[in-house]
């Protein structure tokens, strides 16, 4: 399928699944390689990001565990600021190593709201994995190490991230069609 409709709106194929499988597996790798001994603790951010969050996981082989939050900040093809409050942490995060796993940044608003709640819960160090960055819409400054993809502007959907809720089952990713 090379382009799909989801409402009012038509997306063409743009990063092709295998093509994400390899940078997914470079990521996994450079993790592997930086965390070892740390007995790291990865925090995948729902909804976004389960798709990447389970082909990453697949590829760490240090000893970790990953927990699963919620916390939503977009409506439609546009950040509404509107930021929402973390739900679903239950871990104890003092001296650990965290690792964010988001689906993408994009102003970084949101991974900056997630680091100011984590990081009042004592953690070590916190790291950021990423899918996807758009570097051009990036409004703060965000340490970001681990990233699978940089893409421009353009709204995406598939591979976890949704247009209204739909199009996350999607293998690949596809870019809206102005
Ligand atoms: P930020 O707070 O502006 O960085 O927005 C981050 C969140 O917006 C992500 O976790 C996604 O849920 C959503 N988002 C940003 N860009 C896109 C996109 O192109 N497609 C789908 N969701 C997006
Ligand atoms: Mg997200």
């Amino acid at each position: 399928m090379d382009t799909i409709q989801i409402k009012d709106k038509q997306f063409s194929i743009s990063i092709p699944e295998q093509d994400i499988l390899k940078e997914v597996s470079r990521v996994a790798d450079e993790i592997n390689r930086d965390l070892a001994g740390k007995n790291p603790l990865f925090i995948s951010v729902l909804n976004g990001s389960f798709m990447f969050t389970a082909d990453l996981m697949k590829r760490i082989h240090i000893p970790c565990e990953i927990s699963f939050v919620k916390l939503a900040s977009y409506q439609g093809v546009s950040s509404t600021g509107v930021i929402k409050e973390v739900i679903g942490l239950n871990e104890d995060l003092t001296d650990r190593t965290v690792v964010i796993v988001e689906d993408i940044v994009d102003t970084g608003l949101t991974m900056q709201r997630l680091l100011e709640t984590l990081g009042t819960r004592g953690p070590k160090e916190i790291h950021i994995a990423s899918l996807l960055v758009k570097p051009d819409k990036l409004k703060v400054d965000l340490n970001i190490e681990y990233v699978a993809m940089e893409i421009p502007n353009d709204f995406i959907v598939g591979y976890g991230l949704d247009y209204d809720g739909f199009g996350r089952n999607y293998p690949d990713i596809y870019t809206v069609v102005e």
